[in-house]
């Protein structure tokens, strides 16, 4: 229920204009009606409290950001945090995750983690979630109905898959295609598609038939739904893709050759896709969903993000519970920034003695000085308008502009319970005297980033109401 009092929210705010630009406002006033931003003023206004139902005023070591888009979990493996991380993708997939989730069909089971899991993910800041479920479509409304009780926004998707799983826990095609019609049906009643949609779910092209497939993009097309899926993320599985489909080019055309490939569909992982299919994901403006816990935890490699930016393709960030232990998107942002510092290493070192020290640091160098790691401003983007752009969701959340709607977090790093010692009030002394607002407001923020977790997020907005 989106409430109808007028707010005003008055503090610092910080949040992406372009995937470079992080704005920091000191001193911002947002006023909120029915939801949505009404206006953004850049300086202390003169209130007028007759007016509003509500005046946040932020206290010192407060900010606002936008919340978080995690385009990329898996709600019935939240049970499984943490469990088989020694392994990789298929044996972990075997050993843990299709046992766990074929238990879901019992939908009173179901319920209990779901309930467990959406406030978890709020707890850590997750505003809006694309949520993979089981293959049991009651099991995954009852998810729609509880993210919307919540008042969590969500993207809920049906899992289909019909080979290569255990016979416990596999469809026959038919059936999948029409539950998944009913499911579309049944998801899109909910709330009329205000705040929790349905995303059509093929698990991977190893799960799925080519006619599984098919089906899957017609129904696509039929009711313009936004789709997720799994690419290229370990090499066992791109290996068994190539086998399967002989008749592709790529991991990528597969999804493409089946409608698949649309200006909303989110693909996680895309550790190893060739440039071609990145072109591809350019072309058809699909999205990657970069999971890097996932991708170090099941060793699945390391994903060259700047690569694909560099190639016009749209980048969000997922936590990817299980693959990844932590529904933090903080944790998956700081983990997205090492990902990158190491990226730079991937190349290959071709060091010999013969070539002498000096000779080595300096190729070395000429290799750093050709990449550029991604920075804080960038992930930050991933997190919230990379993941709203993946959705078709840009001009509705992502960041703070006059007619979006408000999903936002209230950040406070003083929080004396929390992990942070932020040292506000020796900033001068530290740091010495004259240092911008602007400047300061930005320390705490990484601050947060880096040492923060779900105790500094004091409240968390959608859609204008707060939900927590
Ligand atoms: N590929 C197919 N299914 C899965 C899954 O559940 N998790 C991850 N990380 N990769 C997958
Ligand atoms: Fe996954």
């Amino acid at each position: 229920m989106t409430s109808s009092l007028r707010r005003l929210f008055v503090g610092p705010i910080i949040h992406s204009k372009s995937l470079n630009e992080l704005e920091v406002i000191p001193h911002a006033a947002i006023s909120v009606f029915k939801g949505r931003i009404e206006f953004i003023r850049y300086d202390v206004i003169d209130k007028h409290e007759q007016e509003y139902e509500q005046i946040v005023t932020l206290k010192k070591g407060q900010f606002l950001i936008p919340g978080f888009i995690d385009t990329h979990t898996h709600a019935p493996q939240y049970v499984n945090c943490g469990l088989g991380l020694d392994m990789q993708l298929l044996d972990w997939l075997n050993s843990y995750t299709f046992p766990a989730e074929s238990r879901f069909k019992d939908v009173e089971f179901a319920k209990k983690v779901y309930n467990k899991c959406v406030s978890h993910h709020l707890k850590n800041g997750t505003t809006t979630a694309l949520y993979f479920g089981t293959i049991h479509s009651e099991a995954c409304v009852a998810l729609g109905e509880i993210a919307k009780q919540k008042g969590q926004r969500a993207f809920i998707g049906k899992v289909n898959m019909d080979r290569m799983a255990p016979d416990y826990y596999i469809e026959k095609t038919q059936e999948s295609l029409k539950e998944t019609e009913s499911f579309i049906n049944k998801i899109n009643g909910i709330d009329g598609c205000v705040l929790i949609r349905p995303i059509v779910t093929p698990r991977f092209v190893v799960s799925c038939t080519s006619e599984l497939l098919e089906g899957l993009g017609e129904l696509v097309k039929k009711h313009q739904v936004a789709v997720q899926s799994h690419v290229s993320e370990n090499q066992g599985e791109v290996k068994l893709v190539s086998q399967q489909h002989p008749e592709c080019p790529s991991y990528t055309h597969v999804y493409h050759d089946y409608g698949l490939m649309t200006e909303k569909t989110v693909m996680a992982h895309g550790v190893f896709l060739s440039d071609s299919e990145l072109d591809l994901f350019s072309k058809t403006r699909s999205s990657i969903s970069h999971c890097p816990l996932s991708n170090f935890s099941l060793g699945s490699g390391v994903c060259d993000v700047q690569r694909a930016l560099s190639k016009g393709v749209n980048v969000s960030i997922g936590t990817d519970v299980s693959g990844g232990y932590a529904a933090s998107m903080i944790n998956a942002c700081r983990t997205t920034l090492i990902a990158s510092q190491s990226a730079k290493f991937n190349v290959t070192h071709d060091y010999k003695d013969t070539d002498g020290m000096i000779n080595r640091i300096k190729k070395e160098e000429q290799q750093e000085t050709k990449y550029k790691e991604l920075g804080l401003s960038q992930v930050f983007y991933m997190a919230t308008m990379g993941g709203a752009k993946s959705v078709g969701l840009q001009d509705t959340v992502g960041n703070f502009c006059v007619g979006k709607e408000f999903d936002a977090l209230l950040v406070d790093v003083e929080d004396q319970d929390g992990p942070i010692d932020a040292f506000i009030d020796d900033y001068e002394y530290l740091y010495g005297e004259g240092h911008e607002e602007k400047k300061k407001i930005l320390d705490l923020f990484q601050r947060f980033m880096f040492c923060g977790d779900d105790r500094n997020i004091k409240n968390v907005y959608v859609r204008g109401d707060k939900v927590l």
